[in-house]
């Protein structure tokens, strides 16, 4: 057994992340991003977060786009990135933010699980708007500049739930099927200009999104929070861990190098074998 592997239904905690995992530093050599611009949305904490250290190691210039102001300078001031404040379910707004972005991380999301007939129809809206419409309104101000360089990547955080669905998350998986869509549509239209268009695919990511659904599931029937882990969370994952942020960031900087750029339009699974089974 190695430190990422751990046996199904092990007793204890959460387990830890992987160690002896190399540092951002050591893993810089082999992408080097150094004068492109980079859009991160959902920077300031989670999946965005880590990808916006991992560009920022790699050379890029990073846009930090995230409701949260305090998470964003706090990464700021290491010197990570460029702060924008900014709600991402004002469209015209988000389109504004792409402009001049050489790369597009489009990640901010979030989750609210109920059965269809309760699920509150205003939130459903704006679960669209945030993981469909504003990605599309993110390009939407990318690509003219993007075109003009004959240069450009798309990468769009999409998930397990992009490709499977789930009880209790109809509008969660509408808008990662819906954002599937579109990363094709992008693939196409983008490959004359040397613009790749990709979606990332994790499983449960250890990150305040995932651990608010433990905690929430676990006070709602009355089980410890491992239990709601084991045997919900990761009933269909073969190998029972949740995945680090930055293991999902070096598939996101993958796709940004020059050796990803025959890789587009397609959907990377990084699932522990989730969607394999
Ligand atoms: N955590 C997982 O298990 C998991 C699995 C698969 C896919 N994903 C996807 O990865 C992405 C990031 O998820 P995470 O787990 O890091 O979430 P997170 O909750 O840790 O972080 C999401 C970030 O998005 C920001 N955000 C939310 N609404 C916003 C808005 N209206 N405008 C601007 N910023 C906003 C939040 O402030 C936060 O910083 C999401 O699209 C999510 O669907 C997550």
């Amino acid at each position: 057994m190695t430190t990422h592997e751990y046996p199904p239904g092990a007793p204890g905690r959460i387990p830890p992340p992987p160690a002896a995992s190399p540092s951002v530093a050591q893993r810089t050599a082999w992408v080097d991003l150094t004068g492109r611009t980079a859009l991160v949305t959902g920077a300031a904490r989670g999946i965005g977060r880590a990808c916006a250290l991992r560009l920022a190691a790699a050379g890029a210039d990073v846009r930090l786009a995230d409701l949260d102001g305090p998470g964003l300078r706090a990464l700021a001031d290491q010197g990570v990135g460029e702060p924008l404040e900014i709600d991402l379910s004002d469209l015209d707004a988000a389109e504004e933010a792409g402009r001049g972005a050489d790369i597009v991380v489009n990640n901010a999301g979030v989750q609210t699980v109920a059965p269809v007939q309760d699920f509150p129809p205003e939130r459903f809206s704006l679960i669209l708007r945030l993981m469909v419409e504003a990605p599309f309104r993110v390009v939407r101000g990318a690509l003219p500049h993007m075109y003009e360089r004959g240069w450009g990547r798309v990468v769009n955080l999409s998930s397990v739930h992009g490709l499977r669905a789930s009880p209790f998350k109809s509008a969660y998986v509408t808008a990662k099927h819906g954002l599937e869509g579109f990363s094709k549509v992008v693939a196409l239209e983008g490959a004359e200009h040397g613009v790749t268009s990709n979606c990332v695919n994790p499983g449960y990511v250890r990150t305040a999104l995932v651990e608010r659904q433990i905690a929430d599931q676990a006070r709602a029937h009355g089980v410890p929070e491992d239990e709601v882990l084991a045997e919900v969370l990761l009933a269909r994952t073969p190998m029972k861990r949740l995945i680090e942020p930055e293991e999902v960031a070096e598939l996101v900087v993958y796709l940004c190098s020059a050796d990803a750029s025959f890789v587009n339009g397609a959907s990377l699974a990084v699932d522990g074998g989730w969607s394999a089974s």
